[in-house]
């Protein structure tokens, strides 16, 4: 039952620098599916998105686009708005870090670094890549390149630093109190073994340009990017206003999502801020893989950049969802291919799923006078198969405990396995003659676990697996994790049954 326990999930802001594409789209839906999932199991999400919008990467690409940087940052960021709208991202909020509310937390938190000796001024001289937003050592250096293989310029400058050196022995004691923290484990290790090999004092401010955050009373320095954009998280929940009601419910945030690129930023530098400015560091940072496109990494002079728009009008928005959760294990890389696309959209979701409802639906409308059945007694199948659905909730959170959606998916997926199995051996349509008792209790069975599938597919594919739910009559508030175990009705009059996981049937004249 609803318990009301907060739950606050976030995304990566995004760099304004960059129309969205899918990177950013598997980031959000992502979050977007276990937002869905712990609202529909009764908690109080919070579920955080937004844009990036300092820093020298975005001047120089509103200096590119020969406009100011905050209406460069206007016009970029509403892209990805309209992104989180396509896609219907059920976000309860989008920070920009433009906004009075972020730069009155940046300096306030930079003010409580300062106040407690975390942070002194210095000189930096060094490397810094400003696609990467990061400082590099020489001995970072790879064939004169940034480890990414971006590009690096020379940097020396006044600048603020962070004590990160003093903090190396209590990060390696909370990541082991903290076993959770990161994941997936390859992550963590990477993380320890960083933090291990020694850290550096870390640049935090910057004066060679002025698109940032400027540091309380020394307004010559903004404040380095990264710094500025982590601290979005907290200004979400109302810092530095720590009595806020949002803060107390929400920070330590549940979960951060990140891309496996920007892992540290979050691991290590994120709470090693927040412990120096004695704020509790978040419960758990997740890093997913990369996807490539046909098997080529993506990026913009291959001209192979997946825009997420174009895949939704092709495929619809619920397949892609699927597939993307569905494809690759959480935390891995992926490859996406549109022969993978169509492969799971035709077999397990209008092969497996659309085909069971489809069905079982149809044989009810024409058999029973489109009523929900009236069950007879269950024998052992008719037990077995709705014990396999009942057990999915506790699948299911299990594995979006460890963020091994495609795990979550795949228990699903066995029930509708096991469902169309039951069909065939049960043979419905040959027992009306012979037994109609016995053919109202093997459809009650079906809808019943059509329902239950339906219920539980709605973080995923929320259109479809609410118009599944339209077809079995259910009132919208008996849809979320509480009613799993409140059976259909029987004699409730269904509508018109109609396929809701179409076969993708490739456009004419065009190669997938
Ligand atoms: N602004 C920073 C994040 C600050 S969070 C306090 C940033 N922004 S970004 O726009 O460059 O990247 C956002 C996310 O997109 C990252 O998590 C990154 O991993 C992800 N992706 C970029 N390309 C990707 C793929 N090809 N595949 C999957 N995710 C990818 O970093």
């Amino acid at each position: 039952m609803p318990d009301g326990r907060p739950y606050y999930i976030t995304t990566p802001i995004y760099y304004v620098n960059d129309k969205p594409h899918i990177g950013h789209a598997y980031t959000t839906l992502a979050c977007d599916m276990l937002a869905r999932f712990m609202r529909l199991d009764g908690r109080r999400v919070h579920f955080l998105t937004g844009t990036d919008e300092h820093g020298q990467k975005v001047e120089k690409s509103a200096a590119a686009a020969g406009v100011a940087p905050l209406e460069f940052c206007d016009r970029v960021s509403e892209q990805f708005r309209v992104l989180a709208g396509a896609l219907k991202v059920s976000n309860d909020d989008f920070i920009r870090t433009t906004e009075p509310r972020h730069i009155a937390a940046c300096q306030a938190l930079w003010q409580q670094l300062l106040d407690r000796g975390e942070i002194y001024l210095g000189s930096y001289a060094g490397w810094y890549s400003v696609r990467d937003e990061a400082f590099y050592t020489e001995a970072d250096l790879v064939d004169g390149k940034a480890p990414t293989g971006a590009p690096v310029e020379w940097v020396e400058e006044p600048s603020y630093f962070f004590r990160l050196s003093a903090w190396g022995d209590r990060l390696l004691a909370f990541y082991d109190q903290n076993p959770g923290f990161i994941g997936p484990d390859s992550r963590r290790n990477e993380v320890i073994s960083f933090v291990k090999s020694g850290l550096r004092d870390l640049s935090v401010s910057r004066t060679s340009f002025t698109w940032g955050v400027p540091v309380p009373n020394d307004p010559a320095h903004v404040m380095y990017v990264w710094l500025d954009a982590l601290t979005n998280y907290i200004t979400a929940v109302g810092y530095p206003d720590t009595q806020a009601e949002t803060y107390k419910a929400f920070w330590p945030a549940n979960l951060h999502v990140v891309g496996k690129d920007i892992v540290r930023f979050h691991a290590v530098y994120w709470p090693a801020f927040l412990m120096a400015a004695e704020i509790a560091p978040p419960k758990r940072v997740f890093a997913h893989g990369w996807w490539t496109n046909e098997g080529q990494k993506i990026s913009k002079s291959l001209g192979n950049v997946i825009a997420p728009g174009d895949l939704v009008e092709r495929y619809g928005l619920d397949p892609v969802r699927y597939f993307l959760l569905r494809e690759v294990p959480f935390g891995n890389d992926g490859d996406f291919s549109h022969r993978a696309m169509i492969g799971r959209m035709n077999s397990e979701l209008a092969g497996g799923l659309g085909n069971l409802a489809q069905r079982s639906l149809s044989i009810i409308a024409k058999n029973l006078d489109s009523k929900v059945p009236q069950p007879g007694a269950f024998n052992e199948e008719d037990n077995e198969l709705l014990a396999q659905a009942a057990a999915m909730l506790d699948k299911l959170r299990a594995a979006f405990d460890h963020q091994l959606f495609h795990e979550g998916l795949e228990a699903i997926f066995n029930v509708v396995r096991a469902a169309n199995i039951y069909i065939d051996r049960q043979a419905p349509w040959g027992l009306k003659k012979t037994d109609p008792e016995r053919m109202a209790t093997v459809l009650y069975v079906l809808a019943d676990v059509v329902r239950q599938l339906g219920i539980l597919l709605q973080p995923v594919m929320p259109a479809s697996a609410n118009r599944l739910l339209d077809q079995l009559a259910l009132p919208a508030d008996a849809r979320g994790f509480g009613d799993l175990d409140k059976r259909l009705v029987p004699g409730t009059d269904l509508p018109k049954p109609e396929g809701v996981f179409p076969r993708f049937v490739e456009p004419e004249g065009e190669g997938a």
